[in-house]
């Protein structure tokens, strides 16, 4: 085994973007601009990855060579970016990606006229695809999962958050906890894993009964799967939506979900303005998403509170939703962050797209919704202390694209896959696209 697990070389530009490992979030003008290091003619940046995956340095080829002289012989292996630039890792922050059963027959129906909770109300959407998973093994469900997981790698994602949510009962949702739960041992993406028990109300029963029966039937059963070591699960969601779950019913699932150790990460004030952001921020939420529909009183409590907003570009697109008032969330200082929302409604798991629709639909700029892809995704599941921004001590999570500027990740749409050579997870080459294309 030699000193370093990988030396990346000669690269034309590396965007750090943020040079410092204790930043660990940006918030509104803060993401107007990301730290780039560039090649000095033909002296290029170099990122040096030690022998647990973290980067030991980044800069210039020259910097590395006079202080680490053998790094390139002691290297288990060197690749060579000369002309490339590289990115972080990119960090997909709100995924539903355990299911069978896809609905291209309702994308039909929606672009026929029908809306989202028109769907949802005649028995489509949610439990088509919950119908589908509660009749599935795990063991279908993992293969299909896990199949996504290598597809959101290969289009740059490294870290990921996935939501159970389509089970609605115990039996199912530990189901689909359990298919995350194996993925998080035997996949390289670094996965966030979510209770989303209350998604929607299950067939045949109403907003209280769901409420209780996710407080007292499924918590208490994850729970003690927690304890037993059979389970890790990370954060507490909920469908808080005129319909669905309502202010206060979503409150107590929160609550009780907060009690049992786990992060508040959920979705609020998308279709309605319920007000959603405002509680999520009174509960000390760590991030809300969707917020199409956010109130300027949520948007200062968020601010206040520091929870993330997560915002989710494909739904706004797919749903013709009115987008989420970004701009106004970056004035008042909330830090922003992407997801795909891949589920089968909105069935793209690519972030380089979500990165395009982020500029076009919610008027971000290219840094900050590389930021709110990176850092602040990061950030949004707790996890920036170890990922989201290439510096001393993080984690080497790469993606290294055959462009001579890092935008054409953004700006070359739909096409990202020509273009990223490599994706890096904690210095390892996980996806490649010489291997597939000769
Ligand atoms: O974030 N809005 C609720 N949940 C998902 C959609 C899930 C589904 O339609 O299957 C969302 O868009
Ligand atoms: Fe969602």
């Amino acid at each position: 085994m030699g000193a370093y697990k990988l030396l990346v070389k000669g690269a034309k530009q590396v965007v750090t973007v943020r040079n410092d490992e204790n930043v660990r979030v940006l918030r509104g003008k803060e993401m107007q601009h990301v730290d780039i290091i560039d090649a000095k003619g033909e002296d290029g940046v170099s990122i040096l990855v030690d022998s647990n995956g973290r980067i030991e340095f980044v800069g210039l080829d020259s910097e590395r060579v006079s202080k680490y002289p053998r790094s390139e012989d002691e290297a288990e292996q060197v690749i060579e970016a000369k002309g490339k630039c590289i990115v972080p890792g990119l960090v997909d922050a709100h995924t539903h990606p355990v299911w069978v059963g896809d609905r291209v027959h309702e994308f039909a129906m929606k672009l026929a006229g029908a809306s989202y909770m028109e769907v949802h109300e005649a028995g489509g959407g949610i439990h088509f695809t919950v119908e589908h998973t509660r009749k599935a093994s795990q063991d279908e469900l993992y293969v299909s999962f896990s199949k996504r997981l290598y597809d959101m790698m290969s289009a740059g994602t490294t870290c990921v958050e996935c939501k159970s949510g389509y089970g609605l009962d115990t039996e199912t949702e530990i189901k689909m906890l359990k298919v995350i739960e194996t993925a998080k041992r035997e996949h390289p993406l670094t996965i966030s894993s979510t209770f989303c028990g209350a998604h929607a109300i299950p067939k045949g029963s109403t907003a209280e009964k769901a409420t209780e029966d996710v407080i007292n039937n499924q918590l208490p059963a994850i729970k003690r799967l927690m304890k037993e070591g059979q389970l890790h699960v990370d954060n507490i969601d909920v469908f808080c939506e005129k319909g669905v779950f309502d202010l206060e019913q979503s409150r107590a699932i929160l609550e009780a979900g907060k009690a049992a150790g786990l992060q508040i990460n959920f979705h609020g004030d998308e279709l309605h303005p319920l007000n959603g952001a405002k509680m999520g921020a009174e509960l000390g939420a760590l991030a809300i998403s969707h917020l199409e529909e956010i109130s300027e009183e949520g948007i200062a409590a968020m601010a206040s509170s520091g929870s993330v907003g997560v915002v989710l570009p494909t739904t706004a697109y797919i749903l013709r939703l009115r987008p989420p008032p970004v701009r106004r969330m970056l004035e008042a200082g909330v830090a922003v962050a992407l997801g795909s929302d891949f589920n089968p409604n909105a069935y793209c798991m690519a972030m380089p797209t979500v990165m395009h629709l982020a500029c076009v639909l919610l008027r971000m700029t290219m840094p900050e919704s590389l930021i709110a892809a990176t850092l602040n995704a990061a950030s949004a599941l707790g996890l920036s202390k170890d990922y989201g921004s290439l510096s001393r001590g993080k984690y080497a999570d790469l993606v290294i694209i055959d462009a001579p500027r890092w935008e054409h990740l953004i700006y070359q749409f739909g096409c990202h896959d020509k273009i990223i050579d490599y994706v890096i997870k904690n210095g390892h080459i996980a996806h490649t696209k010489y291997e597939c294309c000769g």
